[in-house]
This record gives structure tokens, C-alpha cells and sequence, in this order.
């Protein structure tokens, strides 16, 4: 478990906010290119199967703040649950990820850059360094009895860049095509969405030393 400079707990910052940011930056390259080379640039993102195992409970309901209730690691740290963490860091992503497909899409439904996310599997990598060294031993003859290696898990990227048009803000997980469940598209699910979306927007125009409001507008042309 780390916390950044920023304050922000890592998990948290990499897959959420970072990712995010990414996106967001590299979204006019890609449009860029699309009308050099006359081709739709593919944008695939990492997430992750377990978003769906968050429980709505482990969530505040908006208007209270949903993504800086997780910024800081909870004291004592012992109670920090990396586990869940990551699950919940992903869940979050899920939710900007939804307004970002529709920002790469033109007005008259046609996609500029196709934004898809992907699911790589559970794969041997150094991820799980927040367990304590003595259940490490464990932690390695897990990896290696269940986990596939991580070319395998690398490999689900270039099987979402073939996907083409039809992969428009989809979730490419074991070779399936799925779509946003119901934890992104029920009621409660877009309002946490759009509260997610919010505080990210406004996280990244604090600390990012990039005009966000400028970045979010170059995406609507
Ligand atoms: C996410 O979806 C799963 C499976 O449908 C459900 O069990 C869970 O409660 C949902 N969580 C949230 C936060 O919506
Ligand atoms: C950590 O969270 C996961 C997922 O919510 C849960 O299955 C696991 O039991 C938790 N571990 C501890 C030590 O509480």
C-alpha cells in the first residue's frame, strides 16, 4: 500500500485516474491520425472482471463525494484490502469509461476512435506487492497454479485491436464482447456514474497542469 505525492492511494490513481487522463490525452492523437491515414484508431484500456464484484453498500450514494472517499487508506493500514481496492478502482474506471466512448464518437453516430476496455485474466505480475512478505511464498504458488502467464494476458490487447467499428464502447473479456451490466447502466448506476465522472473532471483540472476544460472540448468536434 503507497500513497502518492498528489495524496491520492496508488491503485486508485493508476487505474482510475491516470487511465482516465490518458484517455483523455490521447483521444485527438488518435482523431489525428484518423484523418491522416483514413483508418479508426483503436483506444483499448485495461480493466477488470471484478468490477462487477463490488457491492452497491461499499459505495456512498452521490451527492456524496464516491471517488475521494477512497483517495486516502484507511488507518490503522492494517485494514487496507488491496483486494478490494483494485476492485473498486476498476468499478470507478468502468464509470468514466462510459462518457468516454460517446466523446469519440461523432454527432451523427459514426465512431472516430474506437474505445474499447479489456479484461487481461488473472495473470502472474507484481501487483499483489502489498502482501506481506511472509504470505509471499503463498501469494507466488498461487500465481503459478492458477494465474495464466502474463504474455497470455498481453495477448487479450491484440485480440480487442481486431474487434473493429463493432467494439464501440465495449468490455472485451475471455474472446466474449460484452457491454456495460447493470452496475453502469441502472438507475443508481448512471448516477454514480455521472458523480464519478464529476469528481474526475475536477481532480485532474486541480492537478493536472493541462486546461481539462479545453482537453474536454477538443474531444466534442
Ligand atoms: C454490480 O453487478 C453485480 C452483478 O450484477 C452485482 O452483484 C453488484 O451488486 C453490482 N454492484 C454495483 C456497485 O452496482
Ligand atoms: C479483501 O477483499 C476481498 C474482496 O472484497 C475479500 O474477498 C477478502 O476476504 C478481503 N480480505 C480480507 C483480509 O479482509
Amino acid at each position: 500500500m503507497a500513497t502518492s505525492p498528489s495524496g491520492w492511494e496508488e491503485i486508485l490513481q493508476v487505474s482510475t485516474l491516470f487511465t482516465t487522463l490518458l484517455a483523455l490525452l490521447l483521444l485527438p492523437v488518435l482523431r489525428a491520425t484518423k484523418r491522416r491515414h483514413f483508418i479508426n484508431p483503436h483506444l483499448v484500456l485495461v480493466s477488470l472482471g471484478q468490477h462487477a464484484t463490488v457491492s452497491p453498500t461499499a459505495l456512498p450514494s452521490p451527492p456524496s463525494p464516491i471517488l475521494s472517499s477512497f483517495k486516502a487508506p484507511p488507518t490503522p493500514t492494517h485494514l487496507f484490502n488491496g483486494t478490494r481496492q483494485y476492485a473498486n478502482s476498476k468499478l470507478l474506471f468502468m464509470y468514466a469509461l462510459n462518457p468516454l466512448a460517446p466523446l469519440a464518437t461523432s454527432s451523427d453516430s459514426e465512431p472516430q476512435v474506437i474505445v474499447t476496455s479489456r479484461c487481461p485474466g488473472f495473470c502472474v505480475s507484481w501487483l499483489a506487492r502489498w502482501v506481506p512478505w511472509y504470505l509471499m511464498w503463498a501469494m507466488w504458488a498461487f500465481y503459478k497454479i492458477f494465474g495464466r502467464i502474463t504474455y497470455e494476458g498481453s495477448g487479450t490487447l491484440d485480440s480487442a485491436c481486431a474487434l473493429g467499428d463493432k467494439a464501440q464502447g465495449g468490455y472485451w473479456m475471455s474472446d466474449q464482447l460484452m457491454w456495460p451490466g447493470e452496475n453502469v447502466t441502472s438507475t443508481e448506476g448512471k448516477e454514480r456514474g455521472r458523480q464519478v465522472w464529476r469528481e474526475i473532471v475536477n481532480v485532474l483540472k486541480i492537478e493536472v497542469k493541462e486546461d481539462m476544460r479545453a482537453l474536454l472540448r477538443k474531444q466534442h468536434r
